[in-house]
């Protein structure tokens, strides 16, 4: 499926001497942050459960000549993604972003899910993202840090997603509550809502054919899926000086697909 964006400038926004720390890095929307912000002049630190998976995700990073370590931890291990701060701490110094990524998908109905299914995706979305963001805390450059969860169509109920997102909700609310709860330590909270991004695992699975893509497509209002770079762009920006009033904010990058359904009411002629 084609995306929206045929990429483009570099960013605007530069990150010398920034360390940023993302959990669940291992591909998709969240390995694409991490190469953006190397692009962009900073440090970064990767996470993800297997070993094998975020080595070779950090050595596209390398590659390029940027500075990336990558470590396994998985998000549901509160010992485990401390253990992983802690190092990136004492190799990079300060913590300036956290990018909290980690997720879990599939779908199904309720009846088709056990509890231990719908319990699975609420570890790894939510009490995944309260671990990286509470473990981080002690390691910030505070104030000026900036934390992003990845989050999603929460406040639209979806077929087949209850476990998505009643953790997606759990993300938004959280987001909203350390914004509160941190903001006179100078630290940032927001979250990005990602619509349907192309090229990614989460897309396999819930689209697994072209047929599916286009029907997706067709009833989004910019009619596209988005990029993995539009929102690692919207990262980029949310960690800028651009955003700093900018906390609690939980920032749509879905072409609009939040709004509803937009294939019904088009009004012929007009694209
Ligand atoms: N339908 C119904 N239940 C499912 C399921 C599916 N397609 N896939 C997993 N489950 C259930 C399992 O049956 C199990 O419940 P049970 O013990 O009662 O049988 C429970 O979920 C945990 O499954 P398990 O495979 O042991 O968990 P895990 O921690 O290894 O991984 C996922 C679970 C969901 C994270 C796994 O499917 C995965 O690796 N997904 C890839 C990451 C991903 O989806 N990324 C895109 C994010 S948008």
């Amino acid at each position: 499926m084609q995306d929206k964006t045929d990429r483009k400038a570099p960013s605007p926004h530069t990150y010398d001497g920034k360390v940023v720390f993302i959990a669940g890095a291992s591909s998709g929307i969240n390995l694409s942050i991490g190469q953006a912000f190397a692009r962009a002049g900073a440090k970064v630190a990767l996470i993800s459960r297997s070993l094998d998976k975020i080595t070779a995700a950090t050595k596209t990073i390398t590659d390029e000549g940027y500075e990336a370590i990558g470590m396994a931890a998985d998000v549901r291990d509160y010992q485990a993604v401390e253990d992983a701060l802690k190092l990136t701490a004492s190799q990079f110094g300060k913590i300036d972003v956290v990018v909290s990524g980690a997720a879990g998908n599939f779908p199904a109905a309720a009846l088709d899910m056990s509890a231990n299914g719908f319990k699975t995706i609420i570890d790894i979305d939510l009490i995944g993202t309260f671990n990286v963001f509470r473990a981080s805390f002690e390691f910030l450059s505070r104030p000026g840090a900036s934390l992003i969860a990845i989050s999603g169509q929460a406040p639209r109920p979806t077929m087949h997603q209850s476990h998505v997102c009643s953790a997606k909700a759990g993300v938004n609310m959280l987001t909203q509550c350390l914004a509160m709860e941190w903001g006179q330590a100078g630290v940032r909270v927001n979250a990005i809502a990602p619509g349907m991004i192309g090229d990614t695992e989460g897309m396999r699975r819930l689209a697994p054919s072209v047929a599916e893509d286009q029907a997706n497509a067709g009833s989004i209002p910019l009619r596209a899926y988005g990029a993995k770079d539009d929102i690692a762009d919207a990262a980029l920006f949310l960690s800028s000086d651009s955003a700093r009033y900018i906390t609690g904010a939980i920032l749509f990058v879905d072409g609009g697909l939040i709004l509803g359904d937009s294939s019904t009411t088009a009004r012929p002629g007009i694209g």
